[in-house]
């Protein structure tokens, strides 16, 4: 299987976000996680479709966007104008699920689902064959360097039967991705109860040297 390494800018230095976001690519990034926050859908506020525009010449992997936002239809145009690759929202931050997941994917990009550690997985059961990537929250949505919470792990389990059920079937490939307290430590864990993209951001941008920590995640994944 492929992993996915992508390092959230939330923990980066937002005064150098530039050279931030080339330095964890040259470190191995495969996306850059871009976490966007509202102060309504989630109690903290951080970058929009500006900042997305400003750091894509600085990145040569695709930009993963995650909208904490409600509500998520009017932005998703602007994100993708400004180089958005993914975009993924909360289900319970649209009124209309399916449109919005239409709207995201008519503006060219790759479209998620966004699953809060308590939010049921019916909201895949009429929509895995239009999506790219699942998206599963393993700490509540709003701030970095938080635990990890271990009552994802069923979930992720359930999330790779159902995928793989739906490619067997002859669906799309469809990403699973863990975000929160991802750490060195845990990875392999993560990955063996089915994940395949991992958003890590204090455990990449808190430690000095992020290629190091890149490494050593790709070398706990090689040894699953
Ligand atoms: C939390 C964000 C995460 C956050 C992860 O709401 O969605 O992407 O940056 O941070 P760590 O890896 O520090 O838990
Ligand atoms: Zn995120």
């Amino acid at each position: 299987m492929k992993f996915r390494i992508a390092p959230s800018l939330l923990s980066a230095d937002f005064a150098r976000l530039g050279d931030e976001v080339r330095s964890v690519v040259a470190a191995g990034a495969d996306l850059i996680h871009f976490d966007v926050m509202d102060n309504h859908y989630v109690p903290n506020l951080t970058i929009g479709p500006l900042v997305c525009e400003a750091i894509r010449p600085h990145s040569s992997v695709p930009i993963d966007v995650h909208l904490m936002v409600k509500p998520v239809d009017r932005i998703v145009p602007d994100f993708a104008k400004a180089g958005a690759g993914i975009i993924s929202f909360h289900p319970e931050a649209s009124d209309h699920v399916d449109r919005t997941i239409a709207l995201i994917r008519d503006h060219g990009c790759k479209a998620g689902l966004v699953f809060n550690p308590a939010t049921p997985l019916h909201y895949l059961d009429y929509t895995l064959d239009k999506i790219d990537l699942v998206l599963l929250m393993s700490v509540n949505p709003g701030f970095g360097g938080q635990k990890f919470i271990p009552s994802v792990l069923p979930k992720v389990r359930e999330v790779r039967r159902r995928v793989d059920a739906a490619a067997q079937a002859g669906g799309r490939a469809v990403w699973i991705e863990v975000d929160g307290g991802v750490k060195v430590e845990n990875i392999a864990e993560i990955a063996a109860a089915g994940a395949d993209t991992f958003v890590a951001g204090s455990a990449i941008f808190g430690a000095g040297d992020y290629a190091k920590t890149i490494a050593e995640m790709r070398a706990r994944l090689a040894a699953l």
